[in-house]
């Protein structure tokens, strides 16, 4: 993990209260999917936690939607060739062993950022099938990298494109075809529910990627504390943010 200034190359919306940002480091930077940088923005004392969508060596790009104050200021004070403060790379990211060739991701909202990021590190290597859920026809953004995989279906809550429904029902229409070997997953906590509660007694290996409210982003400050199925606790950015599904509470 490292502290830098990075210089912005481009900050743009790509879809409904969507945006992309891409910026530059000195030194190429090695990055997992699902791992995630935190942004400093000026005038916000705390980072804002953002996963990581494209990293090709000293180019990252993040996707974001506009959510509170820091993330309106990040989509209107930086443009091309501004500096940014980037903590990176944060967290322990997805992980397929070389067994697992048939990898379904499921993903809702702004969780699919990570998955884009495990699209393209296992596209070559594995038959990837995505199930990725968007509001509606507006929000759909990324395609043409949820492409690179096998199949792809996506799906809108108000069937605006694509499936009616959510990624979760969609992917469970296709399990029994498809025959995952291992389930990567991003997106709000009552998708992730369903997704367990719809795996249960399959026994599939499900990783998730979890969200939580952080302070320091590197396993300082306890904010983003995470209860366990054992009854203990876990640190979403330093032991996460990507659980087993059994292993944690949702
Ligand atoms: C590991 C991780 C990866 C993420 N990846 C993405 C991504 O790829 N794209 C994306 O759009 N969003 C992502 N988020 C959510 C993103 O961090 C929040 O939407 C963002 O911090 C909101 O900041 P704000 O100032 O606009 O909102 P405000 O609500 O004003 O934020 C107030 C405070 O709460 C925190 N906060 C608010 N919502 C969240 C949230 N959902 N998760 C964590 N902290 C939050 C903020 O960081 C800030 O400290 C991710 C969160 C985590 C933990
Ligand atoms: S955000 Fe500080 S320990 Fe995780």
């Amino acid at each position: 993990m490292c502290e830098i200034i990075a210089t912005v190359l481009e900050n743009k919306s790509i879809a409904e209260e969507i945006f992309s940002l891409t910026f530059a480091t000195e030194e190429p930077i090695a990055v997992r999917a699902g791992q995630f940088v935190m942004l400093g923005v000026d005038g916000f004392p705390l980072r804002r936690p953002i996963a990581v969508c494209k990293a090709e060596k000293e180019r990252i790009t993040v996707c974001y939607r506009l959510k509170g104050e820091g993330t309106r200021r990040l989509a209107s004070r930086y443009s091309r060739g501004e500096k940014i403060s980037v903590l990176l790379p944060l967290g322990n990211g997805f992980f397929v062993t070389e067994q697992e060739k048939r990898v379904a991701v499921v993903g809702g909202g702004v969780g699919i950022f990570p998955l884009v990021s495990a699209i393209r590190e296992y596209a070559e290597s594995k038959e990837i099938y995505a199930y990725m859920g968007f509001r509606n026809r507006a929000a759909i953004c990324m395609q043409y990298e949820m492409q690179r995989g096998k199949e792809l279906v996506i799906a809108t809550d108000d069937g605006s494109a694509g499936y009616r429904g959510t990624s979760v029902q969609a992917f469970m229409e296709n399990i029994d075809r498809v025959k995952p070997h291992v389930v990567l997953a991003c997106g709000p906590t009552p998708m992730l529910r369903a997704l367990k509660n719809a795996v249960s007694g399959r026994n599939i290996p499900t990783y998730v990627s979890l969200e939580e409210r952080m302070g320091c982003g590197v396993g300082a400050c306890l904010v983003c504390a995470c209860n366990l199925t054992n009854g203990l606790h876990a640190r979403v950015c330093k032991d996460g943010p990507v659980f087993e599904i059994g292993e944690v509470t949702l």
